[in-house]
């Protein structure tokens, strides 16, 4: 039975205030929408359609090809956004899930029970509700003595009495479609000129037919984002799911509170992370690892037992057992290879650093290829820039690089050769050769 969603995201977001559609707002670093993407995709292993109307150009390019899209203009309301999925879909899937692109919270789990009830329900509707003190607005679901659903009243058409009821319409369902295209066309326009989505549950009870309400376990997870407020609460609750989801499967955090965890970082076990840290995008992280506090990691690959103490690492590689810190800065290209030591003050762009290489105190290294245990030496600079182009270093294997030492590229210093303290290496310096002074001169030969 293949099940397709509709996830709609045609609204204007007027409550957002904001020159950006509501649901590219970004949480944890993904546009709000994804994650309704991402849920419903995974509950049902089909690509949603979204349902986009105001400022659709920008959705698109924002939500990007996880989905397809279907414009909705003018918009005349959820029952008239779902039709607008009629003709990429019609006779294309036994089910349609209804969801919403401001609903970041709700779970593919939650999803999956909903469609799995539509899946097993003889009527054509399956309903997720909830039950809250706070009606939020919400549509309140009508049902009979003998507890059938009859209807959803939306809050501004309720009586006084109807208003006191708890039982609270999500907005997210699950249709059978052969029956959802044609009942859609018998939809009224509603006093306040939209086409209600709601009122398929009166249309389904007027034929006879039978709406199956399923109850939400989390109503955290019903947080629909209208306001800068919500979307700060929104964020919240996604962070905690996701460290949840990490320290139970072997990650420690010293405080989660204030360690902010991207959905698309992966974590081994025994890694710890200090406060005030963040892991973003693409950044794989490897076991036995210590992170923090007060570091950032951006599309980055670490390895096993890597130490990174208050320091921004971005687009780079780690291997094992490098530590880096505190004060470090890896920049775009950065490889440093296993057994690096970066101690304070280290930036380093667009290098290769070869395994057992220390760079122990504020130095710099742009576009360097460096060999295996080279001792680079306090304040060590790598002139890559020549005021037009960047130019390239090549150090070779267990040069020893004195403090101070400036290195204008381009320049390659030859295995095992030695600078002396506040040299400024102008020309290659071969093998096994002692360089000293402004410009550099050779002085002797090494054994
Ligand atoms: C809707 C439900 C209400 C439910 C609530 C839960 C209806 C009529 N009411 O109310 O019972 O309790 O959700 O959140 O369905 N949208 C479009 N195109 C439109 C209109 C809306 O794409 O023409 C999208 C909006 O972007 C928004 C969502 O649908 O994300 C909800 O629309 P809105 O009109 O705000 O419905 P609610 O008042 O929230
Ligand atoms: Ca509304």
């Amino acid at each position: 039975m293949k099940t397709t969603p509709v996830i709609l995201a045609a609204g204007k977001g007027t409550r957002m205030k904001s020159a950006k559609p509501k649901v590219l707002h970004p949480i944890l670093g993904q546009p709000m929408g994804w994650y309704a993407i991402q849920a419903a995709y995974e509950a049902t292993g089909s690509k949603p359609v979204v349902v986009v109307g105001h400022q659709s150009e920008e959705v698109k390019a924002g939500l990007g090809d996880a989905a397809n899209y279907v414009l909705q203009d003018p918009q005349l309301g959820t029952g008239h956004a779902v039709q607008q999925a009629e003709a990429l879909l019609h006779n294309e899937t036994d089910l349609v899930l209804v969801t919403y692109a401001d609903m970041p919270l709700l779970s593919a789990d939650t999803l999956k029970r909903l469609v799995a009830a539509q899946g097993a329900h003889d009527g054509p509707i399956t309903m997720l509700s909830v039950v809250a003190e706070d009606p939020r607005g919400f549509g309140r679901v009508l049902r009979d003595e003998g507890g059938e659903i009859q209807a959803i009243i939306e809050e501004h058409h309720a009586t006084p009495k109807q208003l006191e009821i708890r039982e609270l319409n999500t907005g997210v369902y699950c249709f059978s479609a052969g029956w959802l295209w044609d009942a859609l066309r018998r939809v009224e326009l509603s006093p306040k000129g939209e086409y209600y989505l709601t009122d398929l549950v009166s249309i389904a009870v007027s034929e006879g037919l039978s709406v199956q309400g399923l109850a939400v376990d989390e109503p955290g997870e019903m947080i629909g984002v209208n306001t800068r407020v919500h979307l700060a609460e929104a964020s919240a609750k996604m962070g905690q799911r996701i460290n949840h989801r990490l320290m139970l499967a072997g990650v420690t955090m010293i405080d989660p509170a204030t360690t902010y965890i991207e959905p698309t970082v992966t974590i081994g076990r025994d890694t710890v992370i200090w406060p005030n840290t963040f892991l973003r995008g693409d950044s794989q992280v490897g076991e036995d690892c210590s992170l923090g506090p007060n570091t950032v990691i951006q599309d980055t690959q670490l390895g096993h037992r890597v130490k990174v103490m208050a320091s921004v690492l971005e687009y780079a590689i780690v291997e094992d057992d490098v530590d880096i810190g505190p004060f470090g800065h890896l920049r775009k290209g950065a490889h440093l290879a296993q057994g690096v030591h970066m101690g304070n003050f280290g930036e380093v762009k667009n290098s290769y650093l070869g395994p057992g290489t220390k760079m122990g105190h504020f130095s710099y290294l742009g576009d360097a290829t460096v060999g295996p245990n080279v001792n680079i030496g306090a304040g060590t600079i790598t002139c890559n820039y020549d005021g037009e182009r960047k130019q390239p270093t090549e150090i070779e294997a267990d040069v020893f690089i004195g403090s101070d030492t400036m290195l204008i590229a381009p320049v390659k210093l030859g295995e095992g050769a030695r600078t002396g303290a506040g040299s400024v290496v102008n020309k290659d310096v071969p093998p096994k050769t002692l360089v000293v002074g402004i410009p550099a001169r050779a002085i002797r030969k090494l054994t």
